[in-house]
């Protein structure tokens, strides 16, 4: 599984760095290619020579070293992870911290890459408050930890903190690749299910999406390592726990909600079936049958993938669906085009058996650079899985 993959091997100053050479051996002999950092505290533990002799590569320690300066943002990107091991307490508090103040902070606070890290302490520092919120924090910034070891301590004591063997810490990156985690630490906002707009406090304008498509899509990313947040219109469909649920009802409250998360989201899904229209002025009291006709009057309601669109940095991926019964192409492009998404999922209501509150799909993706592939049809759990492996190989997660 590590055949090919290319890590960034970080160690920082802590005893258990001099088990990095035996780590880093078995990362060389499972087919990795590894490039290794140190932190300067972890020069007193392991000498650079033997790393950079197991790793056929220079062993990297200095921002800039020689008048040449090292390119942290680069690292970060030519890795497919990088992988913290051992992480000391100082370090761990630094990533918290968002302190850059050697080459390995550096290259953490740029990396593109997923980031695993391997803690490595004393019992009490381990047990210490700061260190279980430290912990905490790095987690919610996306990154992964490989559970520490119960063993005898550097202290003499005996107990946990010890960092995990270099068997298990391969063993842990054998399944991150297998499992396909190439999304974690990625944050992934998606939208899902129809909008209800309220006519009075018992009646709405809605509309027939089941939400499963989206609901699909969340736990395929959540599958790869994603944190993920749903904002969800009425649905009646179970959603997973793994995620963070925005519960909305009209376009107006989905729309404040996307706008409020897309500043820190990487990936944007826009699945749901948002309300084109909302009714301009809704009774507050349940309107009363009358003689004659009943004239409701619409106002236009906001575009979110489209405002979504005008907001996106280019670090940020932006997809969006597109449902049609005519002039599926052309439409679909048009909506690539005109809302500045950089790929849309085509969804035709001709397709028999798929689409709305059915549970399988046909898609045809459409990307900004001109790509167009159609899928067969299948259900919706294997095209979300079509459409996350697009999404990563086009934007290069
Ligand atoms: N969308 C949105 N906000 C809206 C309307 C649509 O974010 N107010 C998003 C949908 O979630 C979808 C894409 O825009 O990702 C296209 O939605 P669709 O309903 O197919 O197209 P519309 O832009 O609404 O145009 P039309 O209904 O005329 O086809």
């Amino acid at each position: 599984m590590l055949k090919g993959k290319k890590i960034l091997l970080g160690i920082t100053g802590s005893i258990a760095a001099y088990k990095s050479a035996v780590l880093l051996r078995l990362l060389i002999k499972s087919g990795a290619e590894v490039k290794v950092i140190m932190t300067p505290s972890a020069l007193q533990f392991i000498a650079p020579l033997t790393l950079s002799t197991l790793s056929r590569n220079e062993v990297l320690s200095e921002l800039v070293d020689n008048d040449s300066w090292a390119n942290h943002v680069m690292l970060g990107r030519w890795a497919d992870v990088m992988l913290i091991a051992p992480l000391s307490c100082n370090s761990l508090s630094k990533m918290a911290q968002g302190t850059c103040d050697n080459l390995l902070t550096a290259v953490y606070l740029s990396a593109t890459c997923p980031v695993v890290v391997a803690p490595a302490m004393d019992e009490d520092m381990w047990l210490h408050s700061s260190t279980k919120e430290n912990i905490k924090k790095i987690t919610s910034y996306g990154n992964a930890i490989i559970p520490v070891e119960t063993g005898e301590l550097a202290s003499g004591l005996h107990g946990p903190g010890r960092m995990a063997e270099p068997e298990n810490i391969v063993a842990w990156l054998n399944d991150f690749f297998k499992e396909k985690k190439q999304l974690t630490g990625k944050k992934i906002l998606i939208t899902a299910g129809p909008t209800h707009e309220a006519i009075d406090p018992v009646r709405f304008i809605g509309n027939h999406s089941s939400g499963k498509m989206g609901i699909a899509l969340a736990e395929e990313c959540i599958k790869r390592g994603a944190i993920v947040t749903l904002v969800a219109g009425p649905i009646s469909e179970s959603i997973p726990s793994e995620l963070n649920l925005i519960k909305v009802t009209s376009a107006a409250q989905m729309y404040d909600a996307c706008l409020k998360e897309f500043s820190t989201t990487n990936i944007a899904i826009l699945s749901a079936a948002v309300a084109d229209y909302t009714i301009a002025a809704p009774s507050a009291s349940k309107i009363k049958k009358q003689e004659g006709e009943l004239v409701l009057s619409l106002e236009k309601t906001k575009d979110i993938l489209k405002e979504l669109g005008v907001h996106k940095k280019p670090s940020q991926f932006l997809v969006g669906f597109a449902l049609e019964t005519d002039n599926e192409t052309e439409n679909a492009i048009n909506k690539l085009r005109d809302k500045k998404a950089d790929m849309i999922v085509l969804n035709s209501l001709k397709d028999t058996g798929a689409g709305f509150g059915s549970s399988n799909n046909k898609i045809t993706i459409f990307d900004k650079e001109g790509g167009e592939f159609a899928f067969d049809i299948k259900s919706k759990k294997l095209v979300a899985a079509d459409i996350i492996d697009y999404v990563i190989k086009l934007s290069h997660v």
